[in-house]
């Protein structure tokens, strides 16, 4: 097959390593992709929130498949004109994009769902939100209605903090589409995250194995909300029966709810979830692959990716074997630049890739990378390397992830030194 992979993160870097690695062997495009990618694909220059720049480029390869890596380009409508141009196209339409471009759409399709969730009021004025903050209590749970990269949630002690939160949110201007600002306002959830990630063709959907992100920036999970830190897969404390859980629970009645809607969800569903005293409960969804849970989630993967994802793009999951995993760990550390997640600072050498490579067990995914005039690799965003180590068990691949990250040196970058810590 020739595909397309439209993004160039680190996630985008793991989807082009596990095509090109894969059981079968095809041809890769990354769009616009970053020097990793070019190293194992080809790179071509595309806008990617242009749909019909990646609709063109698409019929002008004569690809068999785009993937589309990021939320920005889906709910910009770039599947809806792929799959218009007669391209099979994995990821969904801009209307079912909405489960993670609108919060509030979230929370109304778990209502008709029936999909356990934490008790919610989406508000649109401040009055409404020290109502909302006043009702849950402390901790309270401020989030951004649309899309903010993952840092536009608030979780707090400080109600005047929360309030802040909303009252920036709330005086963003009004979305092209004339929505107002929205601010959702939460129940607390306690106990583990967990995320699953569910392949989706519309009507029928496959889980993939679960992965833990790290979101915080800080150890102990100290700081402010991130994209994500680090991740680990599989999770050996998880309940059993878990993944069939959310896919009963979850997955397939949102599955069904969407198609009822008219807008059916071809993609990756991301089931962000916590484990609480009271059950599962979806904390949120995501419309793609998660960053960076697929890093260590495509790293395990022993089944074609291609097929499953053209599968899913051309609505025929059910012809397909379900996935199959290695009996191995993986890990991932991100290397993230000076300022992230406020203003990153880009430009700074990065050195050691080829050396960390070198290690047993270890992978080097590229994201916030650009080469300067020299040729050399220098930082060019926030979230700049993901290093996966795959070992043994969990302990082993932690172990080979950190060693990669020591050979790495990046004037004033950030990591945290517990991810996938073995729980006592
Ligand atoms: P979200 O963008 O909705 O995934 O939220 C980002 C992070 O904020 C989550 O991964 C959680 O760690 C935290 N969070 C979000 N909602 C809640 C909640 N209701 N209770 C506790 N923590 C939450
Ligand atoms: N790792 C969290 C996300 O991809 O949204």
């Amino acid at each position: 097959m020739k595909i397309l992979v439209v993004g160039s993160g680190a996630r985008e870097h793991a989807i082009a390593r596990a095509l090109t690695t894969d059981t079968t062997s095809h041809e890769v495009l990354v769009a616009p992709g970053n020097p990793g990618t070019a190293r194992i694909a080809a790179n071509v220059p595309v806008d990617p929130l242009d749909p019909r720049a990646v609709a063109a480029l698409a019929v002008q390869h004569e690809v068999d498949l785009v993937v589309v890596g990021p939320e920005a380009p889906l709910v910009a409508g770039v599947a809806d004109a792929v799959r218009a141009a007669g391209v099979p196209c994995f990821g969904p339409d801009a209307a079912a994009a909405r489960l993670e471009g609108s919060k509030a759409f979230a929370k109304d399709v778990m209502a008709s769902a029936e999909v356990p969730t934490a008790m919610a009021y989406v508000c649109t004025t401040l009055e409404e939100v020290a109502e909302a903050l006043d009702a849950f209590g402390a901790p309270y749970v401020v989030k951004d209605d649309g899309l903010a990269a993952g840092k536009g949630v608030v979780v707090t002690e400080d109600r005047e903090a929360a309030l802040d939160h909303a009252r920036a949110c709330l005086s963003r201007a009004a979305t092209p589409g004339g929505d107002r600002p929205a601010v959702v306002i939460e129940e607390f959830l306690d106990g583990p995250e967990v995320s699953v990630f569910c392949v989706c063709d519309g009507t029928d959907a496959v889980a993939l194995a679960p992965a833990q992100d790290f979101k915080r920036l800080g150890d102990g999970d100290a700081g402010p909300n991130t994209g994500g830190m680090g991740a680990y897969s599989p999770l050996p404390w998880a309940p059993e029966g878990l993944v069939e859980e959310v896919m009963e629970r979850v997955a397939r009645p949102v599955v069904r709810e969407m198609a009822r809607r008219g807008t059916p969800f071809t993609g990756v569903l991301y089931v962000g979830l916590a484990l609480t005293s009271r059950g599962l409960r979806v904390i949120e969804f995501n419309a793609r692959f998660g960053d960076p849970e697929t890093q260590v989630v495509l790293a395990r993967l022993a089944s074609s990716l291609a097929q499953l994802l053209h599968a899913a793009a051309t609505g025929r999951l059910a012809d397909v074997p379900p996935p199959r995993w290695r009996e191995e760990s993986a890990v991932t550390v991100v290397l993230a630049s000076h300022g992230y997640p406020g203003v990153p600072r880009s430009g700074d050498l990065v050195e050691g890739v080829a050396a960390a490579e070198e290690l047993p067990g270890v992978h080097v995914l590229q994201a916030g990378c650009a080469t300067d005039t020299d040729g050399a690799l220098v930082s060019a965003g926030g979230r700049v390397l993901s290093v996966v180590g795959v070992g043994a068990d969990q302990e082993e691949a932690r172990t080979r992830a950190y060693a990669g990250i020591e050979q790495i040196t990046l004037a004033g970058s950030q990591h945290r030194t517990d991810i996938a810590q073995v729980r006592a």
